[in-house]
């Protein structure tokens, strides 16, 4: 079991990484979910995290907003993937569940301080702004967290928002970089596993068949999603970059990596935001990060339905 804080720029794919986690009592408990910048402006992210919570039948959440923008440059967004809103594909109704008051910085230090060391996990699935803040504000939680599981990154892969970089890297590479210097106990899940969680066709219509407002809604979301994908890659549906972080902690069995290290590249004008993963350890460089490298995509998209379908 255990306890996890979800920080996360709703998004399609965090929609359904939420949901996962909603889902999965038995083995995560979500002890908040913090909204940063990222896909589409804080604003909508921290509203759409409300929305998915209430479609998950679980208003009782705590959802705080975070930084509105990254800590030295300009917010890059991702209308052009996620849809104007950020959730396009469902119509769902405006949250009526509140915004917690205080900062998500706030909840995520206070919380990590609160829980007896080793007990919290921390589930990035968008831009690391909020939780580089919390670790530059408070930095006596490094030792304390119990892991940062995040998605982000690539190697293989290398970019998807420029030929270097991947999305949350790239809107915010020095929060980035402060992660991964850390010290903390990382796992990543880089677009190298996540273009393997793609939804086909017949895992689309899976979800649909559940036939409540989660499996549909869920399946509209993914139908909107894929066509950016699909254009760009020609690759069979929309990849779940988000939720594999939810199913890695739920069953890390279905995924496989190398423990090596990451850096940031901050400075290039061409490869800003680009991990530079030592994948095959050519440099003396310390490990630093679990990098996962593949999963079992059937095994990930049964347990993904299966749990979805309680909700
Ligand atoms: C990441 O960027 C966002 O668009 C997705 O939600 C995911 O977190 C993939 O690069
Ligand atoms: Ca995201």
């Amino acid at each position: 079991m255990r306890k996890i804080i979800i920080d996360t720029d709703p998004g399609q794919d965090d929609a359904i990484a939420i949901l996962l986690a909603l889902a999965s009592p038995e083995d995560i408990e979500v002890l908040g979910i913090t909204a940063v910048a990222g896909n589409v402006p804080l604003a909508l992210t921290e509203k759409n995290a409300r929305i998915v919570c209430e479609l998950a039948g679980r208003p009782d959440m705590p959802v705080y907003a975070g930084c509105d923008r990254p800590l030295a440059h300009r917010l890059v967004t991702a209308e052009h993937v996620h849809g104007k809103t950020g959730l396009d594909g469902p119509v769902l109704p405006d949250p009526t569940m509140p915004l917690q008051d205080g900062h998500a910085v706030d909840f995520i230090i206070d919380t990590v301080r609160n829980h007896p060391a080793g007990t919290v996990t921390l589930c990035p699935l968008g831009p690391l702004t909020n939780i580089a803040s919390a670790i530059n504000k408070a930095p006596d939680i490094i030792e304390k967290i119990q892991e940062i599981v995040l998605m982000g990154g690539a190697y293989f892969e290398v970019g998807n928002i420029t030929p270097a970089a991947e999305f949350n890297i790239y809107v915010d590479p020095e929060a980035a970089e402060i992660v991964m210097k850390s010290g903390a106990k990382i796992t990543i899940l880089p677009l190298d596993v996540t273009h393997k969680a793609l939804v086909t066709r017949a895992r689309n219509d899976a979800f649909r068949d559940i036939g409540t407002p989660v499996g549909i809604a869920v399946a509209q979301m993914t139908d909107f999603f894929e066509r950016f994908d699909k254009e760009k890659y020609g690759s069979a549906g929309a990849p779940l970059h988000d939720p594999t972080v939810i199913a890695y902690l739920i069953n890390p069995d279905l995924f496989t990596g190398r423990y090596i290290n990451v850096e940031i590249e901050t400075q290039s004008a061409l490869t800003r935001g680009m991990t530079v993963a030592d994948w095959w350890r050519v440099t003396d460089r310390a490990p630093n990060a679990y990098f996962i490298g593949d999963l079992d995509a059937d095994g990930f998209f049964d347990l993904l339905t299966q749990r979805l379908a309680r909700l």
